[in-house]
């Protein structure tokens, strides 16, 4: 099982293009399936959930092909509706192709879905939502198989903004007849994403980038170009980089508009952050300052950042408390920071932690994607050796954590 080691007090100095978004590439690579034609999608993170995902499009008899940083899929002819039961359970974005092939097929096979262990992750508002477009799903021994005579569009409205039960109600509605309404959406950059790309498809949608959306399903759909935007959740995890290990570094392709309270909150702990369109500059002297931070849907502040937090709290100064409303089960990372010396006290949803100013390096396992890449940080702040074991998590959602930090000046590599 491969794992990364780090050599602690190296500080960060250099320039970085931040990559494609994880979050916004896979439902967008869903949406592709609804077109028979072909889709080419730019700035693609390598990473292992657009491998899966790509996997799991070819299974179906669509054609994919990833050069460099684009993936072209043609998806004319499709030869199945059944999502292969590996790929289905190694993410969270499998349920998601429950809406597109409702739309393209009108019948679809899926596994009750995997990804990071970070609560139960329900799907009962996605099952919901699709019932009312006009799916019947019968469920049998968490096989998912749900049919439709034809999507028709409705009123739906949420009590939660799920990211992903938005992403199927898009993905079913862009080919139901009539409209949808969507009330309680989510907003999180990788939801408007996936409507402008549905938009340029030929769906109109009204609303994108608020909590209600009205979407008018059409038959005919258009060969694209789109770009996949920078990921936000990258971003804020090596700007946490900078703040861990101290020094000055540039992001290009950093998605600054998507970080608004993440900014805010970095320079309250002390970091000099300057944003110049698509570019942000940070630099960090000294230990962060500590605050108290409240993780929230966007656009609060991300969950998917809570890890990085937990960390810099724990090489800051003073006394925050860290509350995770999102996921029920976040907090598996302050488990494995304790052993590097951090002084975290989790009570239900609050995690307590007094900053140390420095970790000890340690033999540390990475429990999920970005808590994964969060003890990676703690690397970078550790006086010593860190090794971050099972960092197969972290080849999810990052293409090279090593190869960025390393060219950013940090002491770290991977060994087989
Ligand atoms: C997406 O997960 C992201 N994953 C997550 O990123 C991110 O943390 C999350 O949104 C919140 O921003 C992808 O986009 C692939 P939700 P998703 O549905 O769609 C509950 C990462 O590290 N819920 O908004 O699963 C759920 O249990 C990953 O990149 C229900 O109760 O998030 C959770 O408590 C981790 N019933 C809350 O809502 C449902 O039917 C938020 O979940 C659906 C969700």
């Amino acid at each position: 099982m491969s794992e990364i080691i780090v050599q602690g007090y190296h500080s960060l100095k250099g320039e970085l293009e931040i990559q494609g978004s994880k979050n916004a590439v896979l439902p967008m690579m869903a949406a592709a399936l609804l077109h028979k034609g072909t889709t080419v999608l730019s700035h693609v993170p390598r990473i292992q959930d657009v491998f899966c995902m790509m996997g799991i499009l070819e299974s179906m008899g669509c054609a994919c092909h990833l050069t460099g940083h684009t993936l072209t899929i043609c998806a004319r002819e499709l030869t199945g509706v059944r999502i292969p039961e590996e790929q289905g359970k190694a993410m969270r974005s499998s349920i998601i192709l429950l809406g597109a092939l409702l739309g393209r097929s009108r019948e679809a096979v899926v596994h009750y879905p995997g990804g990071c262990s970070i609560g139960s992750r329900p799907i009962d508002m996605h099952l919901f939502a699709l019932k009312k477009l006009g799916a019947r799903i019968e469920e049998e021994s968490g096989v998912l198989h749900a049919r439709t005579k034809g999507m028709k569009g409705t009123v739906i409205a949420f009590s939660y903004p799920s990211v992903g039960a938005t992403e199927n109600v898009l993905l079913a509605a862009a080919a139901a007849e009539g409209t949808t309404v969507l009330r309680g959406a989510a907003r999180e950059p990788e939801v408007e994403a996936l409507c402008r790309m549905l938009e340029a498809m030929g769906v109109e949608i009204a609303g994108i980038g608020t909590d209600c959306l009205k979407v008018k399903g059409t038959r005919e759909f258009k060969d694209i170009v789109y770009d996949v935007p920078g990921d936000r959740i990258v971003t804020g995890t090596y700007l946490s980089a900078v703040m861990a290990a101290g020094g000055e570094a540039v992001f290009t392709r950093s998605s600054p508009g998507h970080l608004g309270c993440v900014i805010e909150v970095f320079e309250k702990m002390g970091a000099h952050i300057r944003v110049l369109g698509d570019t942000i500059q940070i630099a960090m002297a000294g230990s962060p300052g500590n605050v108290s931070v409240e993780t929230k849907p966007y656009p609060g502040f991300p969950t998917d950042l809570q890890s990085m937090m937990l960390v810099l709290m724990s090489v800051g100064a003073g006394r925050g408390c860290l509350k995770e409303t999102v996921f029920e089960g976040r907090f598996a990372t302050a488990k494995e920071l304790h052993k590097m010396g951090a002084a975290i006290i989790i009570e239900g949803k609050e995690a307590w932690v007094t900053g140390q100013r420095s970790l000890s390096g340690a033999r540390v396992r990475a429990c999920d994607l970005r808590g994964g890449a969060a003890l990676t940080i703690a690397g970078l702040a550790a006086e010593g050796e860190t090794k971050v074991t099972e960092c197969y998590h972290i080849l999810r959602g990052y293409e090279d954590i090593c190869r960025d930090l390393r060219s950013l000046g940090a002491d770290i590599w991977r060994e087989a």
